[in-house]
């Protein structure tokens, strides 16, 4: 099974070990400085993302690993519009609930938990040791980083940012493309395009 990631970036290398747990066999790299970076550990770096989008055929599967959300999710959607077959990798030391869902191209890490009927979105990722609980809608873009805790029944708008280590009470609305800072408690809804920080969470200034 052929996997190609775009984006060769710190973040690609743990999506790549992910999905060798996941049980993709062959994972090859698209990166726009592929020139100058021809390896992630031992997987090939074989071109940039044009060549990506002239090869998608080629693949199994097709995922983007590149941190910045909103560029992110605006290449799974061209992606997908490409035709590519844009894939979704669980790690299996995650825990993700029948019952919930998880969109295209998204990446949950190992140590994750996913509780009963949460909704992901396309492009998000759930990183190491996060748990999202139930009820949950993130949207499209979502990054939920490492060691971040999020109750029932919160809704995170596309391309929003959990810094890591952060909480979240139960029932917050988090705007799209707000940014909460690593290890804030949030105990208040969220704007969108707000960065929020501290305990509890107010808007840095
Ligand atoms: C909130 C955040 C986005 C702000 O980034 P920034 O605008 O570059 O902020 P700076 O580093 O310039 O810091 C500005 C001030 O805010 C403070 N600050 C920054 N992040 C903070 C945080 N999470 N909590 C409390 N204070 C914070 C800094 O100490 C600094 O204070 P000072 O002016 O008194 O010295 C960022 O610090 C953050 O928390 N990002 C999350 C990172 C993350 O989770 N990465 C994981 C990737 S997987």
């Amino acid at each position: 099974m052929k996997l190609a990631v775009l984006g060769a970036s710190g973040h690609g290398k743990v999506v790549a070990d992910t999905a060798r747990a996941a049980g993709w066999s062959e994972i090859t790299f698209f990166d726009d400085a592929w020139m100058g970076k021809r390896f992630v550990t031992h997987h090939p770096v074989v071109g940039d993302a044009a060549a990506l989008f002239r090869s998608v055929a080629e693949y199994d599967g097709v995922i983007v690993a590149i941190g910045n959300n909103r560029v992110r999710l605006e290449k799974t959607r061209a992606l997908i519009d490409a035709g590519a077959r844009v894939v979704s990798v669980i790690h299996p030391a995650a825990v993700v609930s029948g019952s919930s869902t998880v969109g295209e191209g998204s990446v949950i890490m190992a140590g994750s938990v996913v509780q009963a009927d949460t909704c992901l979105g396309a492009a998000c990722i759930i990183n190491t040791n996060a748990s999202v609980d139930h009820d949950c809608r993130l949207a499209d873009g979502v990054h939920v980083c490492p060691g971040v805790a999020i109750s029932g029944d919160v809704v995170g708008g596309e391309c929003a940012w959990f810094g890591v280590g952060a909480s979240v009470r139960q029932g917050m609305r988090i705007g799209a493309d707000a940014v909460i800072g690593a290890g804030a408690a949030v105990v208040k809804d969220v704007d969108a395009k707000t960065t929020v920080i501290g305990v509890p969470a107010k808007p840095a200034s």
